[in-house]
């Protein structure tokens, strides 16, 4: 089929050098030419007859264009604005390119879900295309664009990175985009001065082959979703020092976009990555500051659903999410939204209030959460009055809710009247969730290379839920009721296992708080 070729159009195409189908955009139109920047980031010319006959990919953005009208839009059904190109973004951001025009030598392959077997995401080798610049160490999650491994980049300076990589057909929603996102943030807004709790991803390498791409970022040592289920797993809740700084963490995360006119429009706990420092690198000055400066640190990820509101001639422009458009899983969706009201700020000062409120109240919400009686369902002793407030903002979601300041006043609660001085009371919780959340491992560079042994060619990886969680119990947070036991000891791999590959099954767990990314958005 024959279609119209406009500038920004996605296109698709078979090359006989690469296995896979190549993706593309129109850059630029000259008279009966147009050029086509590839993935891989070679642009070549073409007639425009040819491009008119090239496929476009299943989720491409023209596909669902609406028609224009003066009310809400649909934020994901075209590229309303247009960045600067991928190697600009690339530049402001820091982060370095290894671009190639071959195939890549790795593959993610997915399986979908199967009666109660969920969804599993592989990493696979194709030695045939030659040597992958990482090694695998273990998958981290993954979500409807792609998957997360854990990995050793085979660099001098041999850094221990996450690796995201998109399934096919979803590079637009999945690394470019976050990429495009990242770099006009920073364009935006200047980096604070003093290293914030709460931040954005901070990408270090960008990988793209002709039909595949992966970044490389920081890695997290968990996120806000996996914690709260090693603390479930042990019967505990967060005490009130650890739940502001997270806290105040997730809210300089959000504002860290929302002062840039972004929104998230995904914001949940699978999507907050907690970063832990080492305890004796917290100096002195103020408490939660000094967390901070030693590396303890909240991380929004994963910016394939950002909207840019300053994309939209109106400055109040509203958004509704087509039916087949990409949408925030339900949880943390602002009920209105899910009855297709319009939406804008809401959606993620509801999710955030909703995470907070699960912070807090240690309790998972199926039903709507309100911001009556709040007081009351908080933990006695903390000052559930300052909670109640900023929760009954953020719920009631006002436009006007400064996000900033929320942070600010919980940042003044908790240095003032939970610490009172005493920052050592704060880093020994802050250490016992790292210790709960990664069994003692460290995942520092000289942990990896003592106590992770790298993933050969021909061995695989422990999904995450396979591991042990071991538990030392902590001075500040003594179990409520009768702890469980601890999971016992993983069995010793079997040499017989899948082979070549890095792995990811969806965790078994409580239903509830499974990552339901197949509610959001199956992709191709
Ligand atoms: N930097 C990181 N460090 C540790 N884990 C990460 C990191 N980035 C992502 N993950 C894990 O991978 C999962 C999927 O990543 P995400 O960027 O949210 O992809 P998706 O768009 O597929 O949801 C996250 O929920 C988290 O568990
Ligand atoms: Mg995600």
């Amino acid at each position: 089929m024959k279609r119209e070729v406009t500038v920004d159009r996605v296109v698709q195409a078979s090359f006989p050098a690469a296995e896979g189908v190549v993706e593309g955009i129109v850059r630029q139109i000259d008279g009966a030419r147009c050029l086509v920047e590839w993935d891989h980031g070679v642009s070549e010319w073409y007639s425009l007859r040819a491009v008119s006959a090239m496929k476009e990919p299943a989720m491409s953005p023209q596909k669902r264009r609406p028609a224009r009208t003066s009310g809400p839009v649909d934020p994901y059904a075209g590229r309303p604005r247009k960045f600067p190109s991928r190697g600009a973004d690339l530049a402001q951001l820091g982060v370095r390119a290894t671009t190639s025009p071959d195939a890549a030598p790795f593959e993610l392959k997915r399986r979908a879900a199967s009666g109660s077997k969920p969804e599993h995401v592989s990493l696979v080798a194709r030695p045939r295309r030659g040597e992958a610049p990482w090694v695998a160490h273990r998958a981290l999650g993954h979500g409807a664009f792609g998957a997360v491994f854990d990995v050793t980049l085979r660099t001098e300076a041999r850094p221990r990175v996450a690796l995201k990589i998109c399934f096919a057909g979803a590079r637009r929603f999945g690394i470019e985009r976050e990429i495009e996102v990242l770099a006009e943030v920073s364009r935006r807004r200047p980096a604070p001065k003093t290293a914030p709790v709460g931040g954005l991803a901070e990408l270090e390498t960008f990988f793209a082959y002709r039909d595949a791409s992966a970044v490389a970022m920081r890695l997290a040592d968990t996120t806000l979703s996996d914690l709260a289920k090693g603390l479930r797993g042990v019967a505990m809740r967060f005490s009130e020092p650890v739940a502001l700084f997270y806290a105040i963490g997730t809210l300089e995360a959000v504002d860290a976009l929302h002062s840039a006119d972004f929104l998230h429009a995904d914001v949940k706990p699978d999507n907050l990555c907690l970063t832990y420092g080492e305890p004796d690198d917290v100096g002195t000055g103020k408490p939660v500051d000094a967390i901070a400066a030693a590396g303890y640190r909240v991380t929004l990820i994963d910016y394939s659903l950002a909207v840019d509101l300053r994309a939209y001639e109106n400055p109040d422009q509203r958004f509704v999410s087509g039916a087949d458009s990409p949408a925030q899983v339900p949880e943390y969706c602002w009920p209105p939204a899910l009855k297709d009201a319009s939406w804008r700020r809401e959606i993620d000062l509801y999710a955030t209030g909703r995470i907070l409120y699960q912070v807090a109240a240690g309790s998972i919400l199926t039903k709507t959460l309100t911001s009556t009686n709040l007081e009351t369902r908080l933990p006695r002793g903390w000052n559930r009055r300052l909670w109640a407030d900023v929760l009954a903002k953020l719920i009631d979601a006002d436009e006007s809710v400064d996000l900033g300041a929320l942070a600010r006043t919980m940042r003044r609660h908790l240095e003032k009247n939970v610490l009172a001085g005493d920052t050592a009371k704060l880093v020994e919780a802050l250490d016992h969730h790292r210790r709960l959340v990664t069994g003692e491992a460290r995942r520092g560079a000289d942990a990896a290379a003592t106590r992770v042994k790298p993933m050969e060619a021909d061995e695989s990886c422990e999904p995450p839920e396979q591991r042990t969680v071991r538990v030392s119990p902590s001075p500040t947070q003594p179990a409520r009721g009768r702890a469980k036991r601890p999971r016992s000891e993983a069995p010793a791999r079997s040499s017989r296992r899948a082979r070549a590959v890095v792995s990811y099954a969806e965790p078994k767990g409580n239903a509830k708080l499974r990552n339901s990314h197949g509610v959001v958005w199956t992709s191709r």
